[in-house]
């Protein structure tokens, strides 16, 4: 059992008079046995999450709990080495002085492993990142891919109660990232252990994970499975971070118990329920992901657009098209569904599947994302 309850947790860096805030008042409930990411952009506190996790970071304020067992706190911090878990750091730290068979070999011999089982695991280790035959080289001989899964191969190989990996498939190409995904996911649904995966991908999250925890300026945007995530995002950031989406500018048009009515530019009118505090003629967007809308040839009212912009991308086909108040939508069709460019088509919009957000001030990014 490992569950991790994280309360209130803060933390700022800097000296006494400019103070940055990292992290500010996260809460999170990790179930045992789970695959949780913590995704989100550059700076957005992901790794000083991990840290604090790990024991490496004390917090400003707030707790850390493993099942019962009070990990930290600002009055102090159970040490790294004695909180049963394993991390991959992002700069994926080897040590220079060793083999790659000594490197993961580490953790095996200080529990005390007979050789065997020490020659063994690591093998098993070499043969899951795919670094067999380089056990004798040393990390100065290897490319940083290969740094990196000798990493990941030292913290998996001594099976820890909760695995911490920050990014740690970064520099891998694209076919060796997706073979070891793909890896990792099953080797914590063999284990059982809890992973805590960090990454600023989204379709890695996706792929990966039970629940994600969407980060931005140091705080907690939204909790929960890939596809509450993806669909229902709690707020603007999280609709814009995960994936592709259109901000369509639109109003409430009328409010009868919860349920709104909006209109958006180009003719859009779907029911939804009301955004907290939204009364009539608010102004707000509409969030709607470009594979949600549907296009029919020939113009009409309402609903009419023209295509701007074709790109063929094999599997689908991504069209830019202008409405009539001056917004444009991104959407993408099967692809044998071919419009040109100028031709005037109808837009229907999947109003089950859009989110309506209060409009912000600051409208640079109005179009789509
Ligand atoms: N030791 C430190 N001293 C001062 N500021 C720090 C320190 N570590 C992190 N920060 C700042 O705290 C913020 C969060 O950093 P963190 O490393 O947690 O981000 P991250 O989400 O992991 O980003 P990335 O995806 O780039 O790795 C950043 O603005 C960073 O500059
Ligand atoms: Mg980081």
């Amino acid at each position: 059992m490992a569950g991790i309850t994280i309360q209130n947790l803060s933390k700022s860096y800097g000296g006494r008079h400019v103070q940055m805030a990292a992290l500010s008042e996260l809460n999170l409930n990790i179930a045992d046995n789970q695959f949780i990411t913590l995704l989100g952009p550059s700076g957005c506190g992901k790794t000083t999450t991990l840290r604090c996790i790990a024991g490496y970071v004390t917090p400003d304020t707030g707790s850390i709990h493993v099942d019962d067992r009070l990990l930290s706190s600002p009055q102090g911090v159970v040490s790294p080495e004695a909180r049963g878990m394993g991390m991959v750091f992002q700069n994926y730290a080897v040590w220079p002085h060793k083999t790659v068979h000594e490197n993961i070999a580490f953790g095996l011999k200080l529990r005390k492993l007979s050789a065997q089982q020490v020659r063994d695991k690591v093998e098993q280790a070499l043969v899951l990142v795919n670094l067999k035959g380089l056990e004798a080289r040393y990390p100065n001989e290897l490319s940083g891919g290969q740094q990196q899964r000798v990493a990941l191969a030292r913290s998996l190989v001594v099976e820890p109660d909760i695995l911490l990996l920050d990014e740690p498939l970064s520099n891998l190409d694209a076919k060796l990232r997706e073979k070891m995904r793909s890896e990792l996911k099953q080797l914590q649904r063999r284990t059982g252990i809890t992973f805590i995966y960090v990454t600023h991908d989204q379709s890695e999250a996706l792929a990966l994970s039970d629940q994600i925890a969407v980060m931005h300026g140091g705080r907690l945007q939204q909790f929960g499975s890939p596809f509450e995530v993806y669909t229902k995002p709690s707020n603007r950031i999280v609709a814009d971070f995960m994936g592709l989406v259109n901000f369509v500018p639109g109003r409430v048009a009328a409010i009868d118990a919860g349920q709104a009515i909006i209109e958006g530019e180009g003719g859009l009118r779907l029911q939804a329920a009301a955004p907290t505090g939204a009364a009539p003629g608010a102004p707000v967007d509409i969030a709607v992901r470009p594979e949600n809308i549907t296009l029919a040839a020939g113009g009409g009212t309402p609903g009419a657009g023209v295509i701007r912009e074709r790109v063929f991308l094999g599997n689908i086909c991504e069209y830019t098209v202008a409405l009539p108040g001056g917004a444009s939508l991104r959407v993408q069709t099967h692809p044998l569904q071919q419009f040109s460019e100028g031709e005037a088509v109808t837009v229907t919009v999947d109003a089950s599947q859009c989110s309506i957000f209060p409009r912000e001030v600051a409208q640079s990014d109005r179009a789509a994302a």
